[in-house]
């Protein structure tokens, strides 16, 4: 797989270098006509030189961050190649093997009358009339404003042939640099990592707003995920004869309507045979309707949703439907990309889960029985949400604050997010539910698990039931209300 990073200035920014547009960048301080054009060497040679004389002694003191190692640590599993507008070398210092300068390198000259006469300078000063072989003034290598881009032609045929595009650090304001994305395969997935805002409406792209270092830190799990999963192999959805589920009853005292408990669905329909046979329940949905593990049609995986959503609008004093952080990715921008995102179906799928907002909610609550998609943590709920442990926990995550509304799309440091931060309720991981929430019984998704299983500790139990793909459901709080387990088998 071959894997693009086109980088700009903000990438070398985690390393002290400054950017050029940012507030406290270099065009803040200096004109670009003063400095950054052929025009400017001829009028004031010395100011020019001087110019990025200071810079390239700079770089000196400047070292590669952990951005530049994560790029050169994905040539482990990817063929990477780097198309970079920054004439600093930290990518190469890094270690990256494949880098492109499109604007030059800050360590090396060149002849004024040739530009294929390049020499290697490193740190040091051009000094006042200092010459190239050919005789000619020596001048940076750097491409300024006004001239050609020779890198151009070979940067456009390395993103032609990627299967993955980054694109890290660059206000996208510099062509024809910022006109590479448009070469890139329309099917491929294209991750923008900045923390701006960056407009990019002429595809679909995933947005990572975040600093260049704990962007790649992200990115790099979600790559590691899209690796880990299997290729594009079809799912044969074989819906049985007949769905007897036989109930293996659980010793508990949950006391509510009895209720039936889908896993995270990604496309799956056995939902349908289940509600169809089982009259007089509640279903609860734990959410994740979308991203298969494997390959469905994407008209039959919309198709599997719209159902859903069909079913709640007919029975929406039965039927709960939860979002989960596969679903979320598609309309909210707090959310991280999960594994699995498809920008083929981003833009329906965005516009089916905003049109039809309103019949799912963030949890569901009934006494001190709480499901949501990931599950609560007690340090989440408490330190980061900064919710209320004596209020009705379901109300308050499903109106949050806009602070909290962050914190809920929390990703924790066990599924990529920030040292120390504990996910919270699409992202929890089971290692982070090791404390739930206590005097709460919670139902959760999200962990995958082969059979129902649970968990208790801290005066809280949560009980997993994203087994779905195992073809398994949970009934809860039955005309006995007792829980227990179902299956298919
Ligand atoms: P810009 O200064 O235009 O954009 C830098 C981008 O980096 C902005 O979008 C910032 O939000 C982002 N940024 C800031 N801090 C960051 C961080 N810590 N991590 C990640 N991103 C961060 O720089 P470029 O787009 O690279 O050309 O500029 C393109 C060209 O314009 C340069 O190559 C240079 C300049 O004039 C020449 O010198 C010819």
């Amino acid at each position: 797989m071959r894997l693009v990073v086109f980088s700009g200035a903000g990438i070398s920014a985690d390393s002290g270098l400054a950017t050029f547009r940012d507030s406290d960048g270099l065009w803040a301080q200096y004109r670009i006509e003063d400095v950054c054009t052929p025009e400017a060497l001829a009028r004031d040679r010395d100011a020019v030189i001087h110019f990025y004389n200071i810079r390239r002694k700079e770089l000196l003191s400047k070292e590669p961050n952990p951005a530049h190692y994560a790029v050169k640590e994905l040539e482990q599993y990817y063929d990477v190649e780097v198309v970079t507008q920054n004439v600093d070398n930290l990518h190469e210092r890094a270690g990256s093997t494949k880098v492109l300068h499109l604007h030059g390198e800050m360590t090396k000259a060149r002849s004024s009358l040739n530009p294929d006469l390049i020499v290697d300078i490193g740190y040091r000063a051009i000094e006042a009339g200092e010459k190239a072989p050919d005789g000619s003034l020596l001048r940076p290598h750097v491409v300024w404003f006004g001239e050609p881009v020779p890198m151009m032609e070979q940067a456009k045929k390395i993103v032609l042939r990627a299967d993955i595009l980054i694109v890290i650090g660059t206000s996208l304001h510099v062509y024809p640099a910022a006109g590479l994305i448009k070469y890139a395969p329309g099917n491929i997935p294209v991750f923008l990592i900045d923390p701006d805002e960056i407009t990019y409406s002429e595809r679909d792209v995933v947005m990572i707003r975040e600093k260049a270092t704990c962007g790649m830190e992200l990115l790099r799990d979600i790559l590691m995920e899209m690796l880990a999963t299997e290729p594009a192999k079809k799912v044969e959805q074989t819906e049985p004869e007949q769905m007897p589920l036989s109930v293996q009853p659980v010793d508990d005292d949950i006391s509510m309507p009895a209720t039936i408990v889908f896993g995270d669905i990604h496309g799956l329909t056995f939902w349908k045979k289940v509600v169809s046979e089982n009259p007089g329940y509640r279903f609860v949905f734990l959410g994740d309707y979308l991203d298969p593990y494997g390959y469905i049609e994407t008209e039959q995986l919309m198709n599997n949703l719209k159902e859903i959503i069909q079913l709640k609008k007919d029975r929406p004093d039965d039927v709960v439907l939860l979002l989960g952080n596969h679903d979320l990715h598609y309309f909210c921008s707090d959310m991280v990309p999960s594994s699995r995102f498809d920008f083929l179906i981003a833009e329906e799928a965005s516009a089916l889960f905003r049109e039809n907002i309103h019949l799912f909610v963030y949890a569901y609550q009934v006494d001190n029985c709480i499901f949501t998609h990931a599950g609560i943590s007690e340090e989440w709920f408490l330190y980061d949400f900064k919710g209320d442990a004596t209020k009705n926990i379901a109300e308050q995550l499903n109106n949050p604050t806009p602070e909290q509304e962050l914190s809920l799309c929390r990703c924790g440091e066990a599924r990529g997010g920030e040292p120390g931060a504990f996910g919270g309720i699409f992202w929890a991981d089971v290692s982070e539910l090791y404390e739930p929430l206590p005097g709460y019984t919670q139902v959760v998704g999200h962990n995958r698990v082969n059979d129902v299983c649970d968990h208790a500790n801290n005066g809280g139990r949560i009980i997993f039931c994203d087994c779905l793909f195992y073809e398994k459901m949970l009934s809860i709080g039955q005309l006995s209300h007792k829980a227990s387990c179902i299956d298919r088998e």
